[in-house]
């Protein structure tokens, strides 16, 4: 890989000896993205699905260790029944291929967020692509699934709740390490860099404890039509930023 490379006329160059450990997208705009077509929202989902793949791949391709993508909120139950049933379905089809391809592709893939509520097909699947490909090293993809910030830290604190009563320990002995310990993403080091394409500013509720210091990158295009080109943007303008956690 060379070190600087240009993606396109307006992608700045990339440094990558220097990328971001972990990047996070919150996948939005499906809806959006098939309703300028004329489609129905569920082709959005479909195109959404696609590249995915196409960023995953990459993201593996260019030397990426850690990639989350936000696939479907705690919140997302809210909608129509049709549009989860065709979301739920979809998934179900990454899976199935995702397994088939695990040889070719490499890619350790774990999932954050409570399975429990998805139809036992889809939580078996999921379970069975995170135990097979847990051997990969490499690139990491987390799909975060009826996942919500602020749920997974309302499990963690429940959880050293437990354990104060259960075990006597002191509330004043909890670290903020025990908190990030107990959470879905346990083990994986903080996003970096993230990234919301669609024009909507805000986090919709992913990764609140996680983001604390991340970069984020806002951008109007779609996801469907989120490009390589629009990844490398990203980090281009990641690597610009001076971080100071707080310093000088
Ligand atoms: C993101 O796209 C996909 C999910 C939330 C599952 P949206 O479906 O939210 O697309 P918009 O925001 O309505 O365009
Ligand atoms: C965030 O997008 C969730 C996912 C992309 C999975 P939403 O479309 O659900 O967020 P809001 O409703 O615009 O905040
Ligand atoms: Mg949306």
């Amino acid at each position: 890989m060379p070190l600087f490379r240009k993606a396109s006329s307006d992608t700045p160059e990339v440094d990558f000896e220097h990328l971001p450990r972990h990047v996070a997208i919150i996948m939005d705009g499906n809806g959006r993205w098939a309703k300028k077509r004329g489609l129905p929202r569920t082709a959005g989902h479909a195109a959404g699905a696609e590249t995915f793949r196409t960023i995953a791949t990459y993201a593996k391709e260019i030397g990426l260790e850690y990639l989350t993508v936000y696939a479907f909120s705690t919140e997302n139950w809210k909608r129509p029944e049709d549009e989860v049933a065709a979301i739920m379905k979809l998934l179900k089809k990454y899976l199935l291929e995702a397994i088939e391809q695990m040889e070719r592709d490499r890619v350790k893939m774990a999932f954050f967020g409570d399975l429990t509520p998805l139809h036992p097909e889809l939580r078996d699947l999921c379970r069975q692509t995170q135990e097979i490909s847990k051997r990969y090293e490499g690139c990491q993809v987390n799909i975060c699934l009826n996942y919500g910030g602020r749920d997974e830290i309302t499990r963690a604190v429940r959880e050293l709740a437990a354990e104060c009563v259960r075990e006597g320990r002191d509330p004043a002995s909890i670290t903020e390490q025990d908190i990030s310990d107990r959470l879905f993403s346990a083990g994986v080091p903080d996003p970096d860099l993230i990234i919301r394409p669609s024009g909507e500013v805000r986090t919709s509720n992913f990764l609140l404890w996680q983001s604390a210091y991340s970069e984020y990158y806002f951008t109007d295009v779609l996801w469907p039509d989120f490009s390589k080109e629009e990844l490398l943007r990203s980090i281009a303008d990641f690597q610009r930023r001076s971080r100071r956690y707080g310093g000088v």
